[in-house]
């Protein structure tokens, strides 16, 4: 029989355990073993649950029990995470996390002590919640060279839009809603700012690129700027603004990778991604476009990751060579934000197409202001006609890239 412990009995903690009893039977017959869920660590008291008999305080009553092969990390936040999980690695324990910050800033350390010891850190569900992407990257598109992995991955600014365009709500109450329904991180800034979805892309790309890509290389933007006339001219030109996670790789072997709004024509499928809902778009070289879709928070959908992960890990027990990438050494490995290229949306005040040169006008109904797209220029190009716009007395309310995937 395999004897798990769950780390953390919050949003995501509580989830894997409900899961895990409601559907026993079927994961007992996937893992090809009998399982339990011998501990759960929390420093909380939940004195109705009933799972309380396996509560525990002490993290080391879990580290120190040799019966204890598997762990489910679903604590969040970086300490004492990281500690636990090191700690669960070192002692040959495979691990199972749905923590985006452990991954992004302490991946390849954990990932060689897990190939050290022989066993493994898991991470399915430390990337677009529900959907299975992790382990169709490394294992199903193993064959392929990555080019290109885009996508909106935060599931909390994806909801709050959508409630803000279609429902006409107000920021605070989408936010609030959010928080309400178990989607939103402790600290909801790091949805809004941009930093989670920043987590998971630099996940997505050092599981693709083999080298670790730290959150600090990244350029990262929220959506707190993106105002409704913007909804209504993307609408006016075809498509939708979302928060946007890519990463392309260049001829160079460098990597261009960002999290920012982008203005996403409907001929794309991320421009109709509503609500809660992630979808990560990973092109290859033998098998083009391909979609991955689904819930990107909430309880359970990130519970069926974390638990699938489990039942890997009991299968599993020696190390999963395919989820693997290496410490990063070359600070040039990420291009400069500024050379990137791809069209762009201005919104500005006062019309003087002399400046604006040869560009896509967009218009919409009860606007007042100009809005056009721009041929493909590179970022450091886009900021130089911001300026001499500026400096001509227009004033550019906003600009955002267009996200145009070859
Ligand atoms: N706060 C995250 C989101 C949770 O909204 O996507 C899932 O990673």
């Amino acid at each position: 029989m395999a004897k798990v412990a769950v780390l953390g009995y919050g949003v995501v903690g509580s989830g894997v355990v409900d899961l895990f009893y409601k559907n026993k039977h079927q994961i007992e017959k996937k893992a090809g073993e009998e399982v339990e869920i011998k501990y759960i660590l929390d420093i909380r008291d939940f004195p109705d649950s009933p799972y309380k008999d396996k509560l525990v305080k002490d993290f080391n009553i879990i580290v120190n029990d040799d019966d204890i092969k598997v762990v489910a990390e679903c604590m969040g936040g970086l300490e004492p995470a990281y500690s636990f999980v090191k700690a669960c690695l070192e002692k040959g324990k495979s691990v199972s996390t749905s923590n985006k910050e452990l991954v992004a800033e302490k991946g390849a350390e954990l990932l060689a002590i897990a190939k050290k010891m022989d066993c493994n850190f898991f991470f399915e569900a430390s990337v677009g919640g529900a959907i299975p992407i992790i382990r169709p990257l490394h294992r199903c598109l193993g064959a392929n060279e990555i080019k290109e992995i885009s996508g909106i991955l935060n599931g909390t600014t994806n909801f709050i839009l959508t409630k803000m365009i279609n429902e006409q709500m107000s920021f605070e109450d989408a936010l609030n809603l959010a928080q309400s329904l178990g989607y939103a991180e402790k600290d909801p800034t790091d949805d809004v700012d941009g930093n989670d979805a920043c987590r998971k892309i630099c996940i997505l790309a050092s599981l693709a690129f083999g080298k670790h890509v730290y959150p600090k290389s990244v350029y990262t933007k929220g959506i707190r700027d993106i105002a409704l006339k913007d909804v209504e001219f993307a609408k006016a030109w075809g498509g939708s603004i979302k928060l946007i996670g890519s990463v392309k790789k260049l001829d160079s072997g460098k990597i261009h990778i960002s999290v920012e709004p982008k203005l996403v024509p409907y001929s794309n499928l991320i421009s109709r991604v509503d609500d809660v809902f992630n979808a990560v778009m990973v092109v290859g070289d033998a098998v083009d476009k391909t979609m991955f879709y689904g819930r990107g928070a909430g309880k359970f959908p990130t519970a069926s990751a974390v638990v699938a992960d489990l039942i890997e890990s009991i299968k599993h027990d020696r190390m999963v060579f395919s989820q693997y990438w290496g410490e990063s050494t070359d600070s040039n490995y990420v291009e400069e934000y500024c050379k990137a290229q791809s069209r762009m949306y201005f919104r500005v005040d006062k019309m003087n197409s002399d400046l604006f040169g040869d560009v896509e006008y967009i218009s919409a109904d009860d606007n007042d202001e100009i809005a056009f797209v721009t041929h493909i220029m590179c970022i450091k190009d886009a900021v130089k006609l911001k300026i001499k716009l500026e400096e001509n007395g227009i004033k550019v309310k906003s600009m955002i890239s267009v996200l145009d995937i070859d």
